[in-house]
């Protein structure tokens, strides 16, 4: 760092952005897509034999999501599909991404297939494929079967053994035409958000019980891509949502907490599933919270199966120091009193600052400490408070410089050698942001909840002009 005073305020273009925009050129045959979640767009809960999942018990539990909202309605996806396709297709994106609901294929969560739901997803699929756009299944975003989570959840070692059965049938129905199947989405958030400090469904506070779903959901996982490939699938993957995690000074107190959250937020995963072991300082520090009991003998070979890629999602940097715990339930099990440090660098609407340096150093760290492997940034963006102006547009310019700044950062670690794939934005559309309710926008297309009218933001104009020169 230069002693320039000026270089620690927020500089107007960040680092990565070249100058020269128009030399971020992207490989032929890069994949561009949109995201979404089932249980974020689809509404229609009660419809066609879906069965209840734990957010909708959870949205439905006074208290736990802001305004009271819940995902009954949601985007209307399941009624207005073929109008979110046509969106897709002025986005000039060639993938989706999106998610099947669990509850609407097994609403008991095993056995019995429900027909209708899997139709959905058939047309869905087919759908997609006449405009010429490549579905790619996310198998699990967060929506399990609540007769799985009464009889324990992702907790209990079953909840694994289901998962990858319901992935085998799920191959049978649509691995005719899904070729790119993602296991799970951010098993962080599923484990820690979900069982610690239960600011997600199913809203458990229990960290030794979160330590036991982060293992489930990886056996899961291990289990799932075997079943997937049983049945003739060839591209299978999963996404976790990785951050850089710097301390706050240079103080061994800070490092040591910078190592602990890093060790809790991405190599908790990245370990065994890149290396098959889990890291022996995270162990350690988690000796006192929990025993190992439900680690068997050779989970760890199957979470170990190798992936045809890794999905990555991005959002911001976490910068933290040690401090003092809170007492209330937290996130980071074991490393309750480590504190997160705003830096005073702008931010969305999430509270959660602009770095799109981070998202190159984290493209960068997987490939130098866990690589070779394909990658994809399977979700990237932004929200913000954006309304329908009186002439009918959406001006999102935050949104277009923060995707601008990312896509960037993205191509300069391409440039080094990274095997970057593809880049999926979060999302097609403004959506149900779980515990947020409907206030945070992240979609290229503007919702209007009440009447359902899908506007698209300048974002979104801009976005089609990327896929279409394959670069900015
Ligand atoms: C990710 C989730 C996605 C969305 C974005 C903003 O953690 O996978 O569903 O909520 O954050």
């Amino acid at each position: 760092m230069t002693s320039d005073p000026q270089s620690a305020a927020p500089s107007a273009r960040p680092a990565t952005t070249p100058a020269d925009l128009s030399a971020v050129r992207f490989p032929d045959g890069f994949v561009w897509g949109t995201a979404t979640a089932s249980y974020q767009i689809e509404g229609a809960v009660a419809e066609d034999g879906r069965g209840p999942s734990i957010w909708d018990t959870f949205a439905h539990t006074p208290g736990k999501i802001t305004g009271g909202d819940t995902g009954d309605i949601a985007d209307d996806h399941y009624h207005r599909y073929p109008e979110d396709i046509s969106l897709m297709a002025d986005l000039g994106v060639s993938h989706y991404r999106f998610s099947l609901a669990w509850p609407r294929i097994q609403p008991e969560g095993r056995g019995q297939l429900n027909g209708a739901g899997v139709d959905f997803y058939s047309r869905l699929v087919d759908s997609l494929l006449e405009r010429g756009i490549q579905p790619w299944v996310t198998l699990y975003h967060w929506d399990l079967p609540q007769p799985l989570e009464d009889a324990g959840g992702w907790p209990e070692r079953d909840t694994a053994e289901r998962f990858a059965e319901y992935a085998a049938v799920v191959q049978q129905r649509l691995g005719d035409r899904v070729k790119d199947w993602t296991t799970l989405n951010e098993p962080w958030c599923s484990a820690f958000l979900g069982y610690a400090s239960g600011i997600h469904a199913p809203g458990r506070t229990d960290g030794p019980a979160a330590l036991r779903a982060a293992h489930h959901l990886m056996l899961g996982h291990g289990l799932a891509t075997r079943a997937l490939r049983e049945q003739g699938a060839r591209d299978v993957g999963i996404t976790v949502n990785l951050y850089p995690v710097d301390p706050a000074t240079d103080s061994a107190a800070d490092r040591d907490a910078a190592r602990r959250i890093d060790g809790l937020m991405n190599r908790v995963f990245l370990d065994p599933l890149l290396r098959g072991a889990y890291p022996e300082d995270l162990l350690k520090d988690l000796s006192s919270v929990t025993d190992t009991d439900h680690v068997r003998d050779g989970d760890l070979a199957i979470i170990n199966t190798p992936l045809d890629f890794l999905g990555v999602n991005y959002y911001t940097r976490h910068v933290v120091r040690a401090g003092t715990a809170t007492g209330r339930p937290s996130n980071w099990v074991g490393s309750e009193d480590v504190e997160f440090v705003k830096r005073g660098i702008p931010e969305t609407a999430m509270g959660w600052e602009i770095d799109p340096d981070g998202l190159y150093e984290t493209l960068t760290r997987v490939w130098r400490e866990y690589g070779p492997l394909p990658l994809y940034v399977t979700e990237n963006g932004a929200a913000f408070d954006d309304r329908v102006e009186a002439d009918g547009r959406v001006r999102d310019e935050a949104r277009r410089a923060y995707l601008e700044s990312h896509f960037a950062a993205a191509h300069r670690a391409l440039s080094e050698g990274v095997d970057l794939r593809g880049y999926f934005v979060w999302s097609l559309m403004d959506n149900f942001e779980w515990a947020h309710g409907y206030g945070k926008r992240f979609g290229l297309v503007h919702v209007d909840f009440e009447t359902q009218r899908r506007t698209m933001k300048d974002s979104g104009h801009w976005l089609a002009e990327i896929t279409r020169a394959n670069g900015l």
